[in-house]
């Protein structure tokens, strides 16, 4: 078994440990039976740790590759679970399911599990997080959710565990028609389809439109869980650039609809994840004339539309639909938790009624006591009053982490200031690439997103996504200057690497 292992990849030891194996496995390198050298003994050969080593064995076990056996050591599974051959018949006792093969191939087209590998790599408990887009409600919410609790259990103890309809509280829904009116959206009740999440709305499109194959266009770059989504459904994407100010290429996009003819267009206009931006009226209001034109149906993803800290409104695209062509997703998650599991979808009605029965089959109701709750929350006006703290508070941190980019500026480095949401989408320099920085600023004690999955197309390693709801007031500063340094140590390590010389004037006074 010859691995071999590169301290200059920014892919962590024990993955350059685990890729090798499993490649030799697929390959036949390492047939079923197979034994592997003890942890201490391969950890030496490599020069490595002994837990490194025996994180790489972990993973290959969860998926089905290798087993421990007493007397026997670590063993390779067959690939086929039906194989009686090699070690499948020498094996002692029953054997661990092989999980892998038994996994279905729509699981893995959803793609790249890069985030979550990235995300287990920040060992520092005092890490700055300036990488997931999880809202910070404050103390004042705490109390006032658990006053509303309160009253819900005194009003409704019994109805608060029974089941509703799919569709969601019908009440609930005319509430979510009012919070939809602030944002000019005009619905009735029974357009509104009550989701655990939008993301959950995103797999029910995905389920209820996408046939493998269907061409599905999104932004580049755009949110990648929904392409993960609309992915493993087989869908092909294409991705529509944008211009230097961040908006759509609309003569693109044309050119693409005509030659194409994709069945959704999936866009996030508003303070878009990651890039942070808006969309301008003008450019939606001739996106939704093309989506008339070419006969195609636009997904509005907003999550962010109610974080506005300057500027204007502009109004969603399905506020502006005079032909049912937008189908709208929204979500309580950035305003209270995610743990609450509401969002919710805006359609017309026979596409509610198709997506109800997706819905059905995947969890028949969203929570009855989340549901009960948000409802509250709305028509108190304590949601509206929570919102305008909320607004404040990432504002504030949003105007931090920005003078905290221009304190500690690195050159080469270009970011748009955003006028809501909760993100700053950074180019790095020439040549940086943001899934290496992110070791660099994990040692540092600070993460953050790289840009790579957010593309649909092109993978670009060039961009970095900044969450600024997140992280406490008084540490953005210093989570901004440890992401310099980071960066700082890159460039230098990249020098280094190609001169062999470390370079004077590197090293940023900060
Ligand atoms: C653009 C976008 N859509 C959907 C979601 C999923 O939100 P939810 O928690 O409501 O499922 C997110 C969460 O980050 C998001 O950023």
């Amino acid at each position: 078994m010859n691995i071999i292992i590169s301290r200059e990849l920014s892919i962590p030891i024990y993955m350059q440990i685990t890729q090798q194996i499993r490649e030799a496995i697929f390959n036949g390198e390492l047939p079923a039976g197979y034994r592997l050298p003890p942890e201490r003994k391969l950890a030496e050969q490599l020069g490595v740790n002994r837990s490194t080593v025996l994180n790489a064995y972990v993973e290959l076990k969860s998926e089905g590759l290798i087993e421990s056996f007493v007397g026997k050591g670590t063993v390779v599974l067959p690939l086929n679970p039906a194989d009686t051959t090699a070690a499948s018949t020498q094996l002692p006792g029953y054997s661990t399911p092989p999980w892998r093969q038994l996994f279905s191939e729509r699981s893995f087209s959803a793609g790249d599990p890069l985030i979550r590998d990235l995300l287990s790599l920040s060992k520092r408990n005092d890490s700055i997080s300036f990488s997931v887009a999880l809202p910070d409600p404050g103390p004042k919410l705490t109390v006032k959710l658990r006053e509303q609790l309160q009253l819900l259990m005194q009003e409704k103890s019994d109805s608060l565990w029974k089941h509703t309809a799919t569709e969601g509280i019908h009440s609930l829904r005319e509430a979510i028609c009012m919070w939809m009116e602030k944002r000019g959206i005009h619905a009735a009740a029974e357009e509104v389809l009550i989701l655990s999440g939008s993301q959950q709305g995103i797999d029910l499109l995905t389920r209820v439109f996408i046939d493998p194959g269907d061409i599905i266009f999104v932004e580049e770059p755009s949110y990648f869980s929904a392409m993960q989504s609309f992915r493993s459904a087989g869908a092909r994407l294409m991705g529509i650039p944008a211009d230097t100010d961040g908006q759509m290429r609309l003569d693109i996009l044309e050119s693409m609809l005509a030659k194409y003819h994709p069945k959704l267009i999936y866009v996030l206009p508003t303070f878009q994840n990651p890039s942070g931006l808006v969309m301008n009226q003008d450019v939606r209001e001739r996106l939704l004339e093309l989506a008339y034109r070419y006969k195609t149906i636009i997904v509005e993803d907003d999550p962010y539309c109610d974080l506005r800290y300057s500027g204007h409104h502009v109004p969603p695209i399905h506020a502006m639909d005079r032909h049912d062509h937008v189908i709208y997703l929204s979500t309580f998650s950035k305003l209270i938790g995610s743990g609450l599991r509401m969002g919710w979808l805006s359609a017309p009605k026979s596409v509610i009624r198709q997506l109800a029965i997706a819905k059905q089959m995947a969890d028949l109701h969203t929570s009855t006591l989340s549901q009960f709750l948000m409802e509250r929350m709305i028509r108190s006006g304590l949601l509206e009053e929570h919102l305008n703290d909320m607004r404040n508070r990432y504002h504030r941190r949003k105007q931090l982490m920005v003078a905290a980019l221009h304190k500690y500026e690195v050159p080469g480095m270009t970011w748009q200031e955003p006028e809501g949401g909760v993100f700053i989408w950074c180019r790095m320099p020439a040549g940086l690439n943001a899934n290496e920085l992110m070791l660099r600023a994990a040692d540092r004690g600070v993460d953050y997103l790289p840009g790579n999955p957010f593309f649909a197309q092109v993978p670009q390693t060039a961009y970095v996504r900044l969450n600024f709801s997140c992280a406490e007031e008084d540490s953005i500063d210093e989570g901004i200057r440890r992401f310099v340094l980071a960066v700082h140590d890159t460039m230098d390590a990249r020098r280094y690497h190609q001169t062999g010389n470390r370079t004077e004037g590197l090293d940023p006074i900060i």
